[in-house]
């Protein structure tokens, strides 16, 4: 199991009175990380890939083990297979702009989808006269396989799936979905935003062809995050920009792009961010991510049933706890979740998210709840008695 007590010594930020419980929204970051980033500017700050001075080598080095170190992490034959990009978002974005849609494509989704894997296929659409279909789960963001088989058909060109919802928490059977996509010809695109940070991610045994993440979900420093392309994707996959640092030749009147990953970069990238986020994965790597899922498991359990034995509050999401990370979302009684978030921080020192977290079609389709819900989404650092911090602090406000 993991040892929280040593892990928290990694996170002074712990020390501020403040019980985090934000982390799907971003997690906190480990002393190792930080100091990483500024060993950066403090040792050999300058840029990538340009300079023969030994700064830029250093720099070069380190950017290059960290790519490699992202790559792996995600299970990715190499870093020529992850495209360095600020977000999830962006990532996504990647794909929806360097596919050639043509008209009377399809592309599949789902309702339970964060605005980021979802509005950025409608603009597809109106653009190129591709249609979205959407498959609904129930009310716990639990899928039958037998719709997508249903909606995926040979006019399909892209499934677009998130591993882990960021309302419900439920886990997605990304690897079955994607051999639905797969018998049709369809790509597949996973949203890892939720997954990778939670669950030992493994694009080549889900078989994905597309995964996106966040750095900053993941112990690492804001605008870090990645794009997987699966190894047949590579040639087509077009760069989002392109400019210094993604060309092997200019002439006057044309261009030819260097290889993967350095087609997809174009610009100084986010040096200090992608060494950041390289440690942050060896930090992963070093606790465990099975130890990382174990724990994780334990928060929730803990944190669902004590939620769910509370009068007057409901929660969201999979009843039963193996099919959902850390997160669980929450009303209580009438309350605007916005006030019960407020309540929270202010008069107990809890930090929860609150509000329709980017997800919309899911609270308006699944739940009419415009408004949304409470959040409380934990990780490696949170500890038992946290949630029953937590537990106590819901009680007293559904007292009220
Ligand atoms: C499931 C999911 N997808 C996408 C995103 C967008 O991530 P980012 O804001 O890092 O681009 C989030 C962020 O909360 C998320 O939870």
């Amino acid at each position: 199991m993991v040892d929280v007590e040593s892990i928290r010594k990694d996170f002074p930020i712990l020390g501020k009175g403040v019980i985090y419980l934000d982390s799907a929204a971003s997690s906190l970051t480990p002393e190792q990380v930080v100091l990483k980033e500024m060993e950066f500017y403090r040792e050999y700050r300058a840029n990538v890939e340009r300079g023969l001075h030994r700064f830029s080598q250093r720099a070069s080095e380190e950017y290059e083990t960290a790519h490699e170190e992202v790559a792996h992490f995600i299970g990715a034959k190499g870093r020529e297979n992850v495209a360095m990009v600020r977000n999830t978002t962006e990532a996504i974005n990647l794909v929806a702009n360097s596919l050639d849609w043509e008209k009377g494509d399809k592309i599949v989704t789902t309702v339970i989808e964060h605005h980021s894997n979802y509005i950025t296929w409608l603009r597809v659409a109106q653009r190129h006269g591709c249609t979205v279909e959407v498959v609904r789960s129930n009310r716990e963001g639990i899928f039958d396989l037998a719709e997508f088989e249903q909606s995926i058909d040979d006019s399909t060109r892209l499934v677009a799936v998130t591993h882990v919802s960021n309302v419900l928490g439920c886990i997605q059977p990304i690897k079955e979905i994607c051999s639905i996509a797969h018998e049709h010809g369809a790509l597949m695109l996973a949203d890892g935003a939720q997954g990778v940070p939670h669950i030992k991610t493994d694009v080549m045994e889900m078989g994905v062809d597309f995964l996106a993440f966040s750095g900053h979900k993941m112990l690492g420093p804001t605008g870090s995050g990645g794009l997987y392309i699966a190894e047949e994707q590579l040639e087509s996959t077009e760069p989002l920009c392109i400019g210094g640092g993604t060309i092997r030749d200019v002439s006057l009147n044309s261009y030819e792009l260097a290889v993967p990953p350095q087609k997809f970069e174009a610009g100084t990238p986010a040096i200090a961010q992608v060494i950041g986020l390289g440690e942050a994965c060896r930090y992963l790597t070093g606790v465990g991510m099975d130890e990382v899922k174990r724990w994780d498991e334990r928060l929730a359990e803990k944190l669902a049933e004590g939620l769910s034995e509370i009068d007057g509050v409901e929660i969201f999401g999979p009843s039963d706890p193996r099919q959902r990370v850390g997160l669980v979302s929450f009303n209580v009684r009438d309350m605007n979740p916005h006030d019960v978030a407020l309540s929270m921080d202010t008069e107990y020192n809890i930090a929860v998210r609150s509000g329709h977290h980017c997800a919309l079609p899911l609270m308006k389709e699944l739940f009419g709840l415009p408004d949304g819900n409470a959040r409380a989404s934990t990780y490696l650092y949170n500890t038992l008695e946290e949630i029953d911090v937590l537990l106590g602090a819901v009680e007293d406000i559904a007292r009220v």
